[in-house]
């Protein structure tokens, strides 16, 4: 029986890696040329088609981008970039435009077998083809109208960024506002893709302590520091051959930033206290509900850093830009309030029309929220005058603050900050990432201003805002989500 060899085209100038190269390849059961410019390279696609080109973005004769445009997408050839500089732009656009991986030089083996391993997954899938068509198009629209709920555009648009990206090994930064669904994304990206048999790891980087969070993500020797009584592994390990959640990232402390810039570059990393390098094989999403360009221009993140987690950015709709899901979102968690409790209630049509109105600081979770307060406090219709009398008329009122010129910088800090709390129902946390700053600032900042200015700025607020207070049921006491 002829047997069957897959075929490499390494095209880079560096004769000692292209040489490393080929031989891991060969290990892996590759046939493999070598091209030492673009122009030898394309001849060389000519001659034999490969299944796979690793390709050098800088080369003597131009950037390695270019086979993208070159090559037909019918013939199916893999593009693994090489690069020794993996956070310049250039590699972060050429990823974009449809690379299938990228290796950072020296090339460890271990990342190359890893990605070896995963093509020949999606081989063996592949030879039966309709099979795994059918498959996916099922494990699609189950996470789809499953999970993330939503048929507006923008979001049938996040659906196909999400199909596009999932299957790939691109790191992804989730932006959206609180509550607009980035760790869903996140797992049905995790579930979607090929690593999916692996743990899904989620970390918030806002809730570890500075003083834990260099252990939490790398792990400790033990006895490396006081109280490690015990080898710790770190997040990398635990959630090897699998995907990394770093939820608020910008939150992560800067010298940290450095070390995780490192490990994403070198694919290596050590346990505190140990000098053992550990090879790491995760994808990395990462989320945020600010804004990283302000975050890099106040210091808060890394500019590098940035540019290494922002391969594939996807920015997740706030629940005011898509009106058209806020009523199939309400009656999709009511049904589910519905079933688990063997009830039949319903949304009246005005209610409805309330529900729609509202500009939903919080999103789909306090819609959800709200929902089931809606729904534990009902009879049998959810009705609009459950409302509190002056919430329907204030839920359309503009959102501003009136600052007369030659007020002090500090006066509209105050102002503004304690206006936000007001819109956002004394809800601290939501309030924090409406402003864009911690939770901690906020804590601060209020503790600056002191019980009596708190009072001042209240009534400030009171007498010269119209500000829109988020929707309350009667008699209910929201507070404890501070
Ligand atoms: N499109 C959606 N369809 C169904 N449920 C959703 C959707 N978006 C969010 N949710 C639900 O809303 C809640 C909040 O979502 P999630 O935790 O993913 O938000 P987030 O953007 O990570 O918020 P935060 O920034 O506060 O961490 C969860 O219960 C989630 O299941
Ligand atoms: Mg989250």
């Amino acid at each position: 029986m002829p047997t069957f060899m897959p075929h490499a085209l390494i095209v880079d100038n560096d004769p000692v890696s292209s040489a490393a190269l080929r031989d891991m390849l060969a290990l892996q059961g590759y046939s493999s040329v070598i091209a030492t410019s673009l122009k030898h390279g394309l001849q060389q696609v000519a001659l034999q088609k490969p299944d796979l080109i690793f390709c050098e973005l800088c080369l003597p004769d131009g950037s390695g981008s270019i086979f993208f445009q070159s090559i037909d997408p019918a013939d199916a050839i893999k593009i693994i970039l090489l690069t020794a500089q993996p956070s310049i732009e250039s590699a972060v656009e050429a990823l974009r435009s449809g690379a299938y991986d990228y290796l950072t030089k020296p090339i460890s083996d271990k990342r190359l077998n890893n990605l070896v391993a995963r093509l020949n997954s999606i081989e063996s899938k592949m030879t039966s083809l309709d099979l795994f068509e059918v498959e996916h198009t099922l494990q699609r629209q189950q996470y789809h109208s499953a999970k993330i709920l939503g048929n507006s555009a923008v979001m049938q648009t996040l659906y196909h960024h999400i199909d596009r990206v999932a299957p790939t090994e691109a790191s992804v930064l989730l932006l959206g506002e609180s509550g607009t669904g980035k760790e869903l994304v996140a797992q049905t990206i995790h579930a979607q893709s090929l690593r999916h048999k692996h743990p899904f790891l989620p970390v918030n980087c806002g809730a570890i302590s500075p003083q834990l969070i260099e252990s939490e993500i790398f792990g400790h020797e033990k006895g490396s520091f006081t109280g490690a009584d015990r080898q710790h592994k770190g997040y990398f390990e635990r959630a090897s051959g699998g995907t990394l959640f770093l939820d608020e990232v910008i939150e992560m402390p800067i010298e940290l930033q450095v070390k995780l810039l490192r490990v994403l570059e070198t694919g290596a990393f050590m346990r505190i206290g140990s000098n053992q390098q550990l090879e790491t094989d995760v994808r990395i999403i990462a989320a945020t509900n600010r804004d990283p360009e302000v975050a890099i221009a106040g210091g808060k993140l890394r500019l590098d850093l940035y540019h290494r987690l922002n391969v594939f950015p996807l920015k997740i709709p706030a629940l005011r830009e898509r009106v058209k899901d806020i009523e199939l979102l309400a009656q999709y968690f009511l049904d589910e309030f519905n079933t688990a409790h063997a009830t039949k209630k319903i949304l009246s049509p005005k209610a409805c029309a309330v529900l729609n109105s509202y500009h939903w600081p919080g999103n789909v979770r306090e819609l959800r929220n709200f929902m089931q307060r809606a729904y534990i406090l009902s009879d049998q219709v959810i009705e609009a005058d459950m409302l509190e009398p002056s919430t329907s008329q204030q839920i359309t009122s503009a959102l501003t603050l009136a600052i007369p010129v030659g007020t002090s910088l500090a006066d509209v800090d105050r102002k503004l900050i304690f206006a936000t709390l007001e819109l956002c129902g004394g809800v601290k946390k939501r309030a924090a990432d409406v402003l864009g700053i911690s939770l901690k600032t906020l804590y601060n900042r209020l503790e600056e201003y002191g019980p009596h200015e708190k009072f001042r700025a209240h009534g400030e607020n009171m007498a010269n805002s119209a500000i829109a207070k988020p929707l309350r049921l009667p008699g209910y006491d929201n507070s404890f989500l501070n």
